[in-house]
């Protein structure tokens, strides 16, 4: 039995590691090549102290109080030198990945399909021959073309821990990523992947969910709830979908399958258009229904166009919303040297 072990650190940087059973974090990382802080390797010092997230582990009792408080305890610290996982777990690294010596991970994938699912949104999919891709739900890496000119951050739409990795993709005119991939890019071309990164990602599900997601923002809410799907989630979770006009929404049979493998799961689209068809009308901020938001019992995951992100935010405050957790990813454009 092995588990995955996704280590953080305070840069960014994420690193997943194995760890076997009954092996500590710190000998499984450091096997790894990973070398977390640590200085007496015997619970005594406190070096190696992290935050777990998410998972279960046993610490044992071989370790100083001065090493590790009760309370400290209580909120879910540990010292890596003790951890033994049993089942995976999200550990967050108070270090930068250079002083644990390690760094980001590139991995080389080829283009294997390159679908126009509506005239603003391209479908990527891209084969990584080496390894199985991990990360967390939600989080994206840095897309990068063969001749590394064009360098952009995408979020993932598909389940972690597989070599096939999709990207929903925005089509914006005189894009440069865009263009590349709608005039230039055939199946087989070589792209570079480096990541995965961001502190966005699905969290422990202790509550119900709502999930508020604008045009491609969809990407990183699909593969949260593929992974929701994976853990047979039973906790209510609503997706609000906005999109601009009615050929801007794509993935609503997915959707639509997913209401039937997640029993507690509902979504609703809503199209700014006024003469669109479609019940809801109008920007996601006028439909935020109590239903939805369970009297502030409520983890929200919002992820979308920085004005979209910041309309919702401010939305919240002025309806004063505060939800349990708030955790929100902006995809703001890259500043091009033509914009400086
Ligand atoms: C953490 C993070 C994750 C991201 N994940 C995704 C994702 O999963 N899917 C996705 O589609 N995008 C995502 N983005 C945005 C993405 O990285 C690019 O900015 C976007 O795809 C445009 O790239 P481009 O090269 O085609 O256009 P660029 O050459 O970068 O831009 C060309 C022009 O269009 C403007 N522009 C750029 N984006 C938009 C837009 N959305 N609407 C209107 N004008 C725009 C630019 O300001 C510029 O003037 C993410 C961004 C961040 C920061
Ligand atoms: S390294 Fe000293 S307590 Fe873990």
């Amino acid at each position: 039995m092995t588990y995955t072990i996704a280590l953080n650190f305070e840069d960014g940087v994420s690193r997943f590691i194995q760890c076997n059973a009954n092996e500590k974090v710190l000998d499984a990382a450091y096997r790894q090549q990973i070398n977390l802080p640590m200085d007496c390797s015997d619970g005594v010092c406190g070096t190696c102290k992290c935050q777990c997230e998410s998972g279960r582990f046993d610490l044992g009792d071989d370790y100083l109080e001065d090493a590790l408080s009760d309370s400290e305890r209580e909120q879910n610290m540990v010292l890596t030198c003790q951890m033994v996982p049993e089942s995976d777990c999200i550990i967050t690294v108070p270090m930068a990945s250079s002083l644990c010596k390690t760094a980001q991970q590139c991995f080389q994938t080829s283009i294997t399909n390159i679908n126009a699912l509506s005239p603003t949104t391209l479908e990527l999919t891209l084969e990584c021959a080496e390894t199985e891709i991990h990360f967390l739900s939600g989080q994206y890496v840095n897309l990068s073309t063969a001749q590394g000119d064009i360098t952009r951050p995408y979020s993932f739409s598909n389940l972690p821990g597989s070599s096939t990795l999709t990207f929903l993709i925005k089509n914006v005119p005189n894009g440069a990523m865009s263009g590349y991939l709608t005039q230039q890019a055939k199946p087989g071309d070589t792209m570079t992947i480096t990541g995965p990164q961001g502190s966005f990602y699905l969290r422990e599900v202790t509550r119900p969910l709502l999930l508020l997601a604008g045009g491609t923002g969809l990407a990183p809410m699909l593969s949260i709830l593929y992974s929701l799907q994976q853990r047979a989630s039973s906790m209510p979770i609503h997706l609000l979908y906005g999109v601009s006009k009615d050929c801007d929404r794509v993935k609503s049979d997915v959707l639509t399958e997913l209401t039937q493998q997640l029993p507690n799961f509902t979504f609703q689209l809503c199209v700014s258009d006024p003469t669109t068809s479609e019940p809801l009308t109008g920007h996601i901020t006028d439909h935020l229904r109590p239903e939805h938001l369970h009297g502030g019992d409520v983890d929200i995951y919002l992820c979308g166009p920085p004005t979209m992100v910041e309309s919702v935010i401010a939305t919240l405050k002025e309806q004063q919303i505060a939800p349990t957790n708030f955790y929100y990813e902006k995809f703001t454009p890259q500043i091009t040297a033509e914009q400086v």
